[in-house]
Parts: C-alpha cells; structure tokens; sequence
C-alpha cells in the first residue's frame, strides 16, 4: 500500500529520506536529469516550485527545486548541475543507487493567484526546471487557467533541456510556446537574441499572471517589458530559490532584509520584494 510522506512534520527535521534513482538522462554537457521515488514506496506531496534538500552522505547536501507535477507519477523530478562537489559526486551516481531527500520546502508558486487568469511563465536558463513542474501542472489541469504561454530563453541550443518536452511544447495547442538563443549554432532555425525579444512575437494581456524563473541580469529586463504592457507587480512573482541553504530558517544564508527566503518564498510577488535591493 501507498502510504504519504512530508518529512517536515517529522521529529528530526534534517533527517533525510532514501530515495531510488529510477532513470538518469544526461541533458547537457553540465546537467543530468533524475527520476526519483521514495525506496519504501511512499508517495510526497507537493506543490509546483518548492525545494528538496538533495543528500549523499560523505559528501553534504544541496537544495534542488523539483522539476516535475504532482499531477504526474508516482516518482518525481530533480536535475543536478555539476557546479560544486556534491553536485559533482551526485552526478556520478547511477540507476538503481540511492540519493538522499528532506522536504519538500517552500511555499511553491502560489497556484490560488494564478487558476482562472491568463499565465506567462518567462525561463532562463536553468530556470525552466523549477517552472518544468509547474508547466506540466497547467499542462495536466489546462481547462484551470486561461491562455497558457511559455517563453524559454538559454545561452545556445546545446544547453537546452527537457528535449522531449520541447518537441511536445513546440506542437501542443495546450500551450503557445516561444523559444530563443542568445547565440545559435549550425543546426538552430529558430530566434537568436536575449529572451526579452519573445515579447514582439505574441501579445501578452495585462490580466496576465506572470512567473519569471532564471538569472538576476533577466529580471530587470522582463519587468520593464512588462511594465509596458501595464501588468501590476503583484500579478509577477520570482522564483529566488538560488539563494537557499538549509532550507528550514537555520542557516541565514537566504536572508533578503527582513525576508527568509526559504521561509517566505522561494517564490515572491515582485510587490513584496520590489524596494530590497539585493532581490534583484
Ligand atoms: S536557507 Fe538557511 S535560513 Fe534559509
């Protein structure tokens, strides 16, 4: 039987959880994909944009957004970039080995705010594996939200994720999805420039939800853009789970002024957040 897990109701609040690696894809040159489930069958609960805190003993532990729907399998998804050494040594692991989880954290991405609007989600990057979950949820629970429309921006075609995703993004009348690359290579036909250009290829209306997900340089671009079509700042929010740490208020390292990242957010309205200086 099934049973349910969030392990932030549990006792010991660092005490990981073991999970099995059903499936690895390396994505990028830098990125692999994982397919987790919990080994003893349980099943998380989750909502789209909050954190796990990722373990391998000997090593140290990272806070990795869950790049998959809860209205999907059994099994979720996470993708490690090789930045640092466990990043480095999770990257090593192969199927069938086992990876340590805590959590989920995090407030998600506020899905009350955004169910009957219409919805823009801009990723940059790396962005698009947070947003991934929440892609996916709309995608499941389409008849929930209006017009749906995705911009996907990276550096070039090699760092791209998601593949199949984007074969199935790039037919499905579920979603109108735009896509460009700041610089293409010989077999890239689509957009090349910075994601901010997306704007000029659809209309975007001002009752229009939007979530932004990628590096800092990109927020201060799409808020302009969307300053001008007239979208108020509390119908923007941010994903700013890069800053997080511990994940559970501890460590202080995801401190915004007054705000604790991985307590209040990760996911911000650009309104609650707009005058901290360092946010941005
Ligand atoms: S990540 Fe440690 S206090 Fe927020």
């Amino acid at each position: 039987m099934t049973t349910s897990k969030n392990i932030i109701t549990t006792d010991n609040i660092f005490l990981p959880s073991e999970t099995t690696i059903l499936k690895i894809k390396q994505t990028t040159n830098q990125e692999k994909h994982f397919t987790l489930k919990y080994t003893d069958d349980s099943k998380m609960f989750f909502e789209p944009g909050q954190i796990l805190e990722v373990s391998l003993f000997g090593y140290g532990e990272i806070p990795i957004g869950i790049a998959s729907s809860p209205t999907r399998e059994n099994s979720f998804d996470i993708v490690v970039r090789t930045v640092g050494r466990v990043s480095t040594a999770i990257n090593q692991l192969k199927e069938g080995d086992s990876l340590y989880i805590r959590g989920p954290y995090g407030n998600g991405f506020k899905l009350e705010k955004l169910r009957n609007h219409p919805i823009l989600i801009v990723a940059g990057g790396i962005g698009v594996c947070p947003t991934r979950s929440l892609i996916q949820y709309i995608m499941d629970r389409r008849d929930e939200f209006k017009t749906f429309t995705l911009f996907y921006g990276t550096r070039d075609p090699s760092q791209q994720l998601f593949l199949e995703d984007l074969k199935q993004w790039r037919s499905s009348d579920k979603i109108e999805y735009y896509e460009t690359v700041d610089k293409a290579d010989e077999n890239w036909s689509g957009s090349v420039g910075v994601i901010t250009e997306l704007f000029n290829k659809t209309s975007i209306t001002k009752d229009a939800r939007v979530i932004i997900c990628g590096p800092p340089i990109m927020f201060k671009f799409v808020l302009k853009e969307l300053e001008k079509i007239g979208i108020p700042n509390n119908h923007i929010f941010v994903d700013l789970e890069r800053r997080m740490k511990c994940a559970i208020g501890k460590c202080g390292h995801c401190q915004i002024n007054d705000k604790t990242v991985c307590l209040d957010g990760p996911v911000f309205a650009v309104s609650d957040i707009i005058d901290l200086e360092e946010a941005f």
